[in-house]
């Protein structure tokens, strides 16, 4: 048997060892890790001496804009950032227009992220109050998981209350699929924003002062408390504070089934920036005080948070750089960046290049039902690769990115360790940093997704059997 490609000479890494070892493909799937001397005959070899071999990154929170926001971005610059990042796989959020809320819209934005997409993608449906009745569509379409805003951010979806999220909850819990969270009450925020407005503050601080770390604290907990009674699994986005912390440890410790993620900006920028970078910065949740950093990173070596990702959230510069922050879009690109910033803090022993891979690929395949699929490189495994050299010096330039929102707090940063080139499914989508032919050769990975059996609880007490039951009972009265 004969490979396509063979990679020699490269670093191959795992989420816990750095092995020397060649990489056949073949049909897009990995044929083979071992010995040069052991690999097939191969069509091509591409020779890695020098650099490390990782798993693709799989992003689980970007905003590609398609449908919706063309100026911002879209499915084909989108998916060349996540290509110029060692991204090999992104899931995008439903905040698009109009939000990914039924089966025909999902079907919509599947035909436009198939024909543009240069590495592969999984959507996420909106779970909101207004679209339970078509959570069943969303599930037949293919979706990756469920996104559920419990706070108001950009796209303005309006947030569930209680009552709705945990009947929500129910709906997701029988289907097995993850909820991703958005967790900031929106209570807290839209009552303190008011005030401050009314108030005539509208500087960037504000911002932060409307959202406090309360607001995530008090979510993170309420919907660590849903998911426990009803076996919703959940995923909380974005974590930005230390605080929130210790809701998170508690349920993974109760056995609730809830993962967590942080970005590259809650890990190494602060206050200490916002005046460099004012409104730039702005995001939701905040970017906050220092002494969050440290706790965060803890959180993510000790495993407590699962998932390095970016909310890769681009906007324009006009709708970055106005002068009244209550007007400013929240969010800043990041899919591209995320890669070299992370490699940065490796090549600065802050942590291992396994560890890396556990956090940006490993995990996120494991939690989303793709592992071995996708996240690992085993025989067998989608060839899915992100080849960086670790020695490689960048400056980050706003104006150099993929993304076609050229405007971030990153513009100027310098970091070591670079991707290289991408492979996605064994295709070459970027090579010497420069993008290849493969517009449309992105998939939906839903197809392979396969989650662990739903594992109900309290099913008696759902809306759904509760109303079963009546109906039922009505219908013994009658006969
Ligand atoms: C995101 C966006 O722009 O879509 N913005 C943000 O500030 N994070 C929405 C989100 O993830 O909250
Ligand atoms: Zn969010």
């Amino acid at each position: 048997m004969s490979a396509d490609l063979v990679i020699h000479n490269g670093r191959v890494v795992t989420p816990d060892a750095v092995l020397e070892a060649s990489i056949a493909i073949k049909d897009g799937k990995v044929l083979a890790v071992g010995a040069s001397e052991a690999m097939p005959p191969a069509k091509e070899t591409f020779d890695a001496t020098g650099l490390h071999i990782l798993p693709g990154a799989i992003d689980d929170h970007v905003h590609f804009r398609d449908p919706g926001y063309p100026h911002k971005e879209d499915w084909e610059s989108g998916t060349a950032a996540a290509a110029f990042g060692g991204v090999t796989c992104v899931f995008d959020m439903p905040n698009t227009i109009p939000p990914t809320a039924d089966g025909k819209i999902l079907a919509a934005k599947h035909a436009i992220a198939a024909s543009k997409a240069h590495v592969d993608f999984g959507l996420y449906g909106l779970l909101g109050d207004e679209n339970l009745a078509t959570v069943p569509e969303l599930l037949d379409g293919g979706i990756i998981g469920f996104k559920l805003y419990m706070g108001n951010t950009f796209g303005k979806i309006a947030s569930p209350d209680t009552g709705a999220t945990l009947e929500l909850f129910e709906v997701a819990a029988a289907s097995g699929k993850r909820v991703s969270l958005h967790a900031e009450n929106n209570d807290i925020m839209e009552r303190r924003q008011k005030r401050l407005m009314a108030a005539g503050i509208h500087d960037q601080f504000a911002h932060l002062a409307a959202r406090p770390p309360v607001v995530a604290i008090e979510a993170v907990s309420r919907a660590a408390i849903l998911a426990e009674w009803t076996g919703a699994r959940i995923h909380v986005l974005h974590i930005s504070s230390a605080d929130e912390l210790r809701p998170l440890r508690e349920a993974k410790a109760r056995g609730v089934d809830i993962t967590g993620e942080t970005c590259p900006h809650y890990l190494m920028l602060s206050t200490e920036d916002y005046t460099r970078v004012p409104g730039i910065i702005a995001v939701n949740p905040p970017v906050r005080e220092k002494r969050n950093q440290a706790p965060i990173w803890q959180a993510l070596l000790d495993g407590s948070i699962d998932v390095i990702a970016t909310d890769h959230a681009p906007h324009a510069p006009e709708e970055k750089t106005r002068n009244d922050i209550w007007t400013v879009d929240c969010g800043f690109p990041g899919v591209e960046t995320q890669m070299p910033l992370m490699l940065t803090e490796v090549n600065a022993g802050r942590m291992s290049i396994s560890d890396y891979v556990r956090m940006s690929a490993y995990n996120p395949a494991r939690i989303w039902g793709l592992y071995p699929r996708k996240g690992a490189l085993l025989p067998g495994s989608d060839a899915d690769i992100a080849i960086v050299d670790l020695g490689r010096e960048h400056t980050i330039r706003d104006a150099d990115i993929q993304s076609r929102s050229k405007i971030s707090p990153w513009d100027g940063r310098k970091v070591k360790g670079l991707p290289v080139h991408t492979i996605v499914r064994g295709r070459f989508v970027m090579k010497d940093r420069t993008l290849m032919d493969t517009k449309g050769w992105g998939r939906s990975v839903h197809t392979i997704q396969q989650m662990p059996a739903p594992q109900i609880r309290n099913a008696e007490h759902t809306m759904q059997a509760i109303t079963a039951q009546r109906s039922a009972g009505r219908r013994e009265q009658i006969a």
